[in-house]
């Protein structure tokens, strides 16, 4: 059974690779045995983990929505066929409440966390329909399903949310290329983005509070379930969204 967490040889795709989660999942996906491109803007970050996993760095801006296609195609040059993508990366532009959230804000969000993913997934179609199999991951949030009491974030939570519809439609119209579309959806875990929140006694308190199990959860409680559903393991689970939240959601 555990050989089927294995991928040996398979070609991937993570993004938001120079920290946090996606760092955590290139890591992860290179020690089962695929031949990992990360993408992300920070080319410093991003050399030395190729170095490390024996990976391929590709330095852009995920919202150049038009530069992605060729993104895609200097990984095929260099790796071959994709057969698995990650898509880790994903970020807030505004603190600001819903009534006072500037339409800008929202068009931002969609851009990172939608439209990046679509166009990427659009990109290595074609390259799992030549591999004849394709595992695509989306990384979404909790926000996605629930709205978080003091903490605003509606085009965040509007963005995540569109990643889940995408995921069931895209896995249905793809399951006859044995292309599956999954998402997972976290709970709260450090990283940069949520540093001060953890950084700050009554935030983590209320963070503590919420989340069922006494753990503090940390990128390495979520990619489990990416590696999962990248491989063999995850061969019949498609169009879903799992959560990985500590039992937040469970409440
Ligand atoms: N942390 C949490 O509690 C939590 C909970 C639920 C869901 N999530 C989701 O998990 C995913 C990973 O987040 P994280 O917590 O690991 O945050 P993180 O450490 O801040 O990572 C975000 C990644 O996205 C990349 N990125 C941001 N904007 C980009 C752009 N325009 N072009 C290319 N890359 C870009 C960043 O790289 P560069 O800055 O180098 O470009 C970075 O690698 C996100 O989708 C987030 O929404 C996080």
């Amino acid at each position: 059974m555990l050989d089927r967490f294995g991928l040996d040889g398979r070609v991937a795709i993570v993004t938001g690779a120079s920290s946090g989660l996606g760092a955590s999942v290139a890591r992860a996906l290179a020690a089962a045995g695929a031949r990992v491109a990360v993408v992300a803007r920070r080319k410093d970050r991003l050399a030395r983990l190729a170095e490390e996993i024996d990976g391929f760095p590709v330095a852009c801006d995920l919202v150049d929505l038009d530069g992605l296609g060729a993104a895609v195609e200097s990984v095929a040059g260099e790796l071959g066929h994709s057969e698995i993508l990650v898509n880790a990366a994903g970020s807030m532009f505004t603190e600001e409440r819903a009534e006072a959230e500037p339409l800008e804000a929202m068009r931002r969000t969609m851009e990172l966390n939608l439209l990046a993913p679509f166009r990427l997934a659009q990109g290595v179609f074609p390259h799992m329909l030549k591999a004849g199999r394709g595992s695509i991951v989306n990384i979404s949030s909790i926000s996605g399903r629930v709205g978080i009491p003091g903490i605003p974030q509606a085009s965040y939570a509007a963005s995540k949310a569109a990643l889940s519809g995408l995921t069931a439609e895209l896995a249905v119209q793809w399951a006859r290329h044995s292309i599956r579309v999954n998402t997972v959806a976290p709970g709260f875990f450090r990283s940069e983005i949520t540093a001060p929140l953890y950084d700050n006694e009554r935030s983590r308190e209320y963070l503590r509070r919420n989340t069922p199990l006494p753990v503090q959860g940390s990128a390495e409680d979520v990619v489990g379930a990416v590696l999962w559903l990248a491989g063999d393991a995850g061969s019949y689970v498609t169009g879903q969204t799992i959560v990985v939240d500590g039992g937040w959601t469970a409440r």
